[in-house]
């Protein structure tokens, strides 16, 4: 065995989340939602989203959590807007970043500044329909079962480790909307606890399979 990564976050000391969104946020608002409820051991120290108008900031500016608008089209590329990204979550001491419906691709820029602690959430159970309009990709299909996972993330789209998934069915006469929602609750239950996992330091990275893919493992409480 070469590798077998183990988080930093041991125990007590809260997670430093930095919380990236372009949407709705209510990932965000279950993730501050199990924190006041204490069934989170972090705090959000800051909310990134690359839309102004993104709804996830007023569930932010409410919860007094900062706020930060970085508008991708005010960048020359990527790289660019990976570093000043970076550099935001650096200013704020963050340990973590989640990304809680982020719609954006990150560069080796994140990932190199935040190895193995950038996690994504999906609405399908990948590696099934990555990519945009994952609910709507798994409804035409046929699939008969779909759900969300949690995975940290590399330089692929939704291609990342895998840390946990939970699946929900689809019915007959599922729409995507029917379908979002149904995922999303799912999604509000696991991102918060796979967070939680990570603020125990359970989680365990194992790229000792030659050629294989890493894979996640989730150690028991100690
Ligand atoms: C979620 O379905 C998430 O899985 C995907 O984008 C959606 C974000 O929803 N990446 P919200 O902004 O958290 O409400």
């Amino acid at each position: 065995m070469n590798t077998l990564w183990r988080t930093h976050f041991r125990g007590r000391e809260p997670l430093v989340l930095g919380v990236l969104v372009s949407g709705s946020g209510t990932n965000l608002q279950a993730i501050i939602d199990e924190i006041d409820r204490g069934s989170l051991n972090a705090k959000i120290a800051v909310v990134v989203s690359n839309i102004a108008s993104a709804k996830a900031l007023d569930r932010a500016r409410t919860a007094g959590i900062p706020t930060v608008v970085l508008d991708h089209k005010a960048f020359a590329d990527r790289a660019a807007f990976d570093t000043k990204l970076v550099e935001t979550l650096l200013a704020h001491h963050v340990t973590c970043v989640v990304f809680a419906g982020f719609m954006r691709i990150v560069t080796s820029v994140v990932l190199r500044a935040f190895p193995n602690r950038v996690v994504n959430i999906h609405p399908s159970l990948l590696p099934a329909f990555p990519g945009v309009n994952a609910q709507a990709q798994a409804v035409a299909y046929g699939a008969r079962l779909s759900g969300c996972t949690v995975h940290f993330v590399d330089e692929g789209t939704d291609t990342g480790p895998i840390i946990a998934q939970r699946g929900v069915p689809v019915y007959d006469d599922d729409d995507e909307a029917s379908l979002r929602e149904r995922i999303l609750r799912k999604e509000h239950a696991l991102l918060p606890t796979v967070l939680q996992w990570i603020a125990d330091g359970r989680i365990e990275i194992d790229t000792s399979g030659d050629g294989t893919r890493a894979r996640v493992r989730l150690k028991p409480y100690s």
